[in-house]
């Protein structure tokens, strides 16, 4: 396990004061010199007779929210959503939703009303909004200056590059003649164009072989990111979690497949990644941390390069796919961790249960019910965990994932690939 910054003992910490009705100040942590029926925080989040959990506030309704939801259930906490529908992953199982617009700011500041913690399925709410909250009174964690770098990838590789950490060559781009330029500083086409907002599995990403083909990116009117293409082994993943007071925790680098630009396939840990690579990543990614001040789980996407480098390909402050695997293959998942952290409570240990994990994601296929294939899956496999996300069945649609583990790699992946593609209907034996 890694771990960095102080561990402060518990009691060391400063305990958050709450004012009661009348003005009076209680010990939140002891409960002590306070109605006992009252929750930490302006939120009131307590259980009838006197047990006080605090509202974990989730921003966003899918599956990402329903799994930290469920990584909170244990621990009693209290969660409460914003979801765009009732009918998104996470709104089906929490049961206090708020249905609005998180780009309305007087949803987002009567939905943060009732919470002690904001924190994100997402990371597209507007970063004003975010510094409005705040200025509230509400903790929102990670916060706007850390999550401006998961949002556009503009300001993310500013950012990084002031830092030194190791990103392709890239600058913004103004038009296909810009592009054209690029192209040959960089040794020509193609390049990879991005949308500096919005993107999400590879939507907003486009190969460019010239100049021609650079006009489709430009139409959103959305500012442009041009890279070189880099021409990497494989695509990794290193995750950490960091918390308020400066504790981190680095789970294994993985290995992370895509498929036509969608996660297909996790690995962990990255078979036969040097250990110095691995440390290197995880350092990295540390560092990206606490420089940016990101709170809660921070994936830093990776390209592995032919000649044993690393290079940043971008980040996402909120639990991800490539961290799915911890749920079955680590001792605290990375939604356990999230939530951990978005608390400042200690952080869990991060390590592997298993020599192996390998998540492979469930794609919606031509069989739109899913829990027929079940039957098959589980008793083909005892071991094997799914989770699916409530969502329905469209073709090419994410809407669950499987987790396998065990000692010889092969055999995790066999079985992780096989559950994956018997539940959307591509194996059928
Ligand atoms: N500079 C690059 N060189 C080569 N391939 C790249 C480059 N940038 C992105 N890609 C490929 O495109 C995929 C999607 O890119 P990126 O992660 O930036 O977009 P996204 O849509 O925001 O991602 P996500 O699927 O993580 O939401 C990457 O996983 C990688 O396979
Ligand atoms: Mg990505």
């Amino acid at each position: 396990m890694l771990t960095s910054g102080p561990f402060r003992r518990l009691g060391d910490r400063t305990s958050p004061s709450v004012t009661v009705g009348g003005g009076r100040t209680g010990d939140a942590r002891t409960g002590r010199g306070r109605a006992r029926t009252r929750g930490p925080g302006p939120s009131g989040g307590g259980y009838p007779g006197g047990v006080t959990f605090p509202v974990v506030g989730m921003v966003g309704g899918g599956q990402l929210a329903r799994m930290t939801h469920e990584a909170g259930i244990p621990l009693g906490l209290r969660f409460k959503l914003l979801s765009d529908t009732p009918q998104d992953s996470a709104a089906q199982v929490v049961n206090d939703v708020v249905v609005g617009d998180y780009r309305d700011l007087d949803t987002l500041r009567d939905f943060a009303r009732g919470c002690d913690v904001i924190t994100f399925d997402h990371e597209h709410v507007p970063i004003e909004h975010l510094r409005a909250l705040e200025a509230d009174g509400i903790p929102v964690r990670p916060g706007p200056d850390a999550l401006v770098h998961a949002q556009d990838k503009g300001v993310m590789r500013a950012r990084l590059t002031e830092l030194g950490a190791p990103c392709p060559r890239h600058r913004v781009v103004t038009g296909p003649a810009d592009v054209a330029a690029f192209a040959t500083e960089v040794g020509g086409f193609p390049v990879i164009l991005k949308t500096v907002r919005g993107g999400y599995d590879g939507k907003g990403v486009w190969v460019v072989r010239s100049e021609e083909e650079a006009e489709e990116p430009f139409r959103a009117g959305v500012p442009v990111l041009a890279e070189e293409k880099v021409d990497f082994v494989r695509e990794l993943a290193a995750n950490i979690v960091r918390s308020p007071h400066g504790q981190a925790v680095a789970y294994p680098v993985v290995e992370s497949r895509q498929v036509d630009g969608v996660c297909d396939t996790v690995i962990a840990p990255a078979p036969g990644l040097p250990d110095e690579l691995a440390g290197e990543a995880q350092l990295l990614a540390l560092r990206i941390a606490a420089e940016l001040g990101v709170v809660g789980h921070l994936a830093v996407e990776l390209f592995e390069t032919r000649d044993g480098r690393i290079l940043v390909n971008e980040l996402a402050m909120r639990p991800h796919n490539s961290g799915h695997w911890t749920q079955d293959g680590a001792i605290t998942s990375q939604f356990a961790n999230h939530v951990r952290a978005v608390l400042d409570l200690p952080l869990g240990d991060p390590r592997p249960r298993a020599p192996w994990t390998v998540m492979c994601n469930v794609l919606g296929g031509d069989y739109p019910d899913m829990y027929a294939a079940y039957l098959h899956c589980m008793a083909r496999d005892p071991q094997l965990k799914i989770h699916m996300y409530g969502k329905d069945v469209k073709p090419g649609r994410k809407v669950g994932h499987v987790n396998t583990y065990g000692d010889d790699l092969d055999d995790v992946l066999e079985r992780a690939r096989h559950a994956a593609g018997y539940l959307r209907g591509t194996i059928t034996e």
